[in-house]
């Protein structure tokens, strides 16, 4: 058996032709096909904007900036997520505070409560992730939110194409609760760009302050402008319009563009998503069925058939005592599984920045030490499915639960 990672690009034909037909184009960078891209996207997650950027991490530090983040200010987060989304608050110069999770990874909401309840309207903004594909719990967050003024950027990275159903629905990064999202193209992700990512908002302020600031701050619009006409071309009296070649550039912005090349291959993979999205349900509910009662295997929502269909399992995560051996065993027989995440508040960054430690997320540490991301791909084929199932069976059959 070739080997398994726990997650894979999926390229097909059509990707190919569509980078092909970008490079063989005038536009390499900033042409037709991001407008194109980011309309696509905005419409499948069923957001107002989108602006497309140069990764996830750039969409997090740009809608910091464009919400308003200054220095000193704090923000909460999960520490079971990628550096990012803390990072981002610590380039705006802005404390990070970790809350919480629960069984499945998530911040708890009453635990954000009590940092707010801490620290107050210092607390500028909340950025939860959804977790493995999973949408936080944005509803309660949004209350305490509102409470106190803070915005909510959510971190949508592992769940494009993601809801909740029942009373409080929502689709993940639909602009309707977090005032904007994000998105990654990594290519472990559901879209793959190489690199890649986009913001997704409601709010047209947020939307315009997102596009100059990606590139440099700069405007074009000379709606805008704030310099006089004469000052553009001595030759021209304020009355008259700007020169063609004019722009302005209003504030420090950076150069987070996507290129078109990328953008053309995120357009052409957004055409399978839903189809991907369908089969990684498929490999959940495989999961489930044939890993449930399997050792001490603790499986994500194996008992809410409603939770399996609104995931986005970018990621599927048990929960084992025996993480590091069975991790060890999976390896030894070529399959790559993962760990997501070592908690980001005890990377030593973090540590030495905040002084944060062991215990301050105890059930996050806990999960940390239990879980692993199994094989999650929409290429997986059934053998490989049955090969890493009947591995995972194989470890528990020598590796009693006890021992
Ligand atoms: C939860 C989360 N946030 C942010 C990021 C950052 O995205 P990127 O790698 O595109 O910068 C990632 C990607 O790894 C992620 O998984």
């Amino acid at each position: 058996m070739n080997p398994i990672p726990y997650g894979r690009q999926d390229i097909r034909p059509d990707d190919l032709q569509a980078v092909l037909a970008s490079l063989q184009s005038d536009y390499l960078t900033q042409g037709p096909k991001i407008a194109e891209f980011e309309t696509a996207f905005a419409q499948y997650i069923g957001a107002p904007y989108a602006v497309a950027v140069a990764n996830g991490t750039a969409a997090l530090h740009l809608s910091v900036l464009a919400l308003g983040l200054n220095p000193g200010d704090y923000v909460v987060t999960s520490p079971l997520t990628f550096a990012a989304s803390g990072n981002c608050a610590l380039y705006a110069g802005a404390h990070v505070l970790f809350a919480e999770t629960d069984a499945y990874g998530s911040i708890r909401p009453d635990a954000v409560q009590a940092l707010f309840d801490q620290y107050g309207s210092k607390i500028k903004g909340i950025i939860p992730v959804d977790f493995a594909g999973r949408p936080a719990d944005l509803p309660a967050l949004k209350k305490i939110a509102n409470a106190y003024g803070a915005w909510m950027l959510e971190d949508a990275c592992h769940a494009p194409g993601a809801q909740r159903s029942g009373d409080s629905k929502f689709r993940c990064g639909d602009g309707s609760l977090a005032d904007a999202a994000i998105f990654s193209f990594h290519p472990v992700k559901h879209i793959a760009c190489g690199e890649g990512g986009m913001i997704t908002t409601s709010n047209p302020e947020v939307h315009q302050r997102l596009l100059v600031l990606r590139t440099h701050g700069i405007t074009r619009d000379q709606h805008r402008f704030t310099n006089p006409a004469s000052l553009a071309d001595s030759s021209l009296s304020d009355s008259d319009p700007y020169p063609l070649w004019y722009m302005e550039m209003q504030e420090l912005g950076y150069n987070y563009r996507l290129t078109d090349m990328q953008a053309a291959l995120g357009l052409s993979q957004l055409n399978r998503a839903e189809e991907n999205l369908i089969r990684r349900k498929e490999i959940a509910r495989f999961y489930h069925a044939a890993l449930s009662g399997v050792g001490d295997l603790q499986l994500p929502h194996a008992d809410s058939p409603s939770e399996t269909e609104d995931h986005a399992w970018h990621l599927y995560v048990v929960r084992t005592q025996k993480r590091k051996a069975l991790y060890d065993y999976l390896r030894e027989h070529h399959i790559f599984a993962q760990v997501h995440y070592f908690p980001l508040h005890l990377m030593p960054h973090y540590r030495t920045s905040f002084g944060y430690g062991p215990g301050l997320c105890p059930q996050a540490e806990r999960f940390y030490s239990e879980c692993l991301s199994i094989p999650m791909y929409p290429s997986l084929s059934q053998e490989q499915l049955s090969y890493v199932v009947d591995a995972i069976r194989a470890f528990f059959d020598q590796t009693p639960t006890n021992s």
